[in-house]
């Protein structure tokens, strides 16, 4: 199960992935009290991959941690999780304006009808997504449609990917396929974190450089006056994971 990381108060509190409001967050820097950004966003956090305590999904933590942080609201959906067939291409979207597949599709299209903001999270397998984020991918047809667009809230996107091979040209492949997302579903791309040289599950521990570029990703979010939380914030959450890395 993913865990966030919240900063609350100028405290870490660890809380499970679920529905994380903070409309009255307050942030303890250096010192100074200050509120951030009340008026956050609905933000949805699809992960991708199998191993649960891997490199992509520390990633989507500290992103997630920074997003609520800025005082963003964030929901997590782990799409290994899902119990979700793909696409059956009987076109029932467009002829009759829903899906036609009544399983965990359905719940993914309520949270694409709720979200203002969409983050897949995945490593790169064979050079592209996951199987599990591709049968997402595939699932938000329906908002290819005209009368569907019209019922997605999503406006804007993020993309992080992990990879073993440390040479950026990796994520060549991926980054196209997340344009053509972006293009058919009139989403505009506000971010992308793409890192390389992660092998093993825990390769995320030697770069911490990687985990606070997520918090300043999710972070971002909140604008201009959240920033000061993030250098706060990924101090800690290096610690924490630190511990975490010993069992502790
Ligand atoms: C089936 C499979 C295919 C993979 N394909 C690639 C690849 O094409 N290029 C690459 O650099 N790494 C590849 N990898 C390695 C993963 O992308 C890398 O270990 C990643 O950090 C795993 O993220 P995770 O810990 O979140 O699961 C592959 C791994 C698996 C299991």
């Amino acid at each position: 199960m993913l865990m966030l990381y919240v900063l609350s108060g100028g405290i870490i509190t660890k809380k499970t992935a679920g529905a994380v409001c903070n409309s009255n967050l307050k942030v303890l820097y250096k010192g100074m009290m200050m509120e951030v950004n009340v008026m956050g966003k609905n933000i949805l956090i699809i992960t991708g991959s199998p191993r649960a305590n891997g490199n992509s999904n520390t990633l989507a933590a500290a992103f997630a941690g920074g997003a609520t942080a800025a005082g963003n609201t964030v929901e997590v959906l782990d799409a290994c999780a899902l119990n979700m067939d793909g696409c059956h291409g009987d076109a029932s979207c467009h002829q009759r304006g829903c899906c036609g597949l009544k399983d965990d599709g359905v719940k993914l299209h309520e949270k694409m009808c709720w979200a203002d903001v969409l983050v897949l999270v995945t490593p790169i397998y064979w050079k592209s997504f996951t199987s599990q984020i591709k049968k997402v991918v595939d699932r938000l047809y329906p908002f290819a449609a005209p009368k569907g667009r019209a019922q997605c809230t999503v406006k804007e996107t993020y993309l992080i990917a992990t990879a073993n091979n440390p040479d950026p040209a990796v994520f060549g492949p991926i980054k196209e396929e997340f344009d053509l997302v972006n293009t058919l579903l009139q989403f505009e791309c506000k971010g992308q974190l793409l890192c390389g040289g992660l092998g093993g599950p825990d390769a995320i521990d030697e770069h911490p450089e990687y985990v606070e570029a997520a918090v300043r990703l999710g972070v971002g979010i909140g604008g201009a006056k959240a920033e000061a939380s993030a250098q706060q914030f990924s101090k800690e959450l290096n610690y924490i994971n630190k511990l975490r890395s010993r069992g502790l």
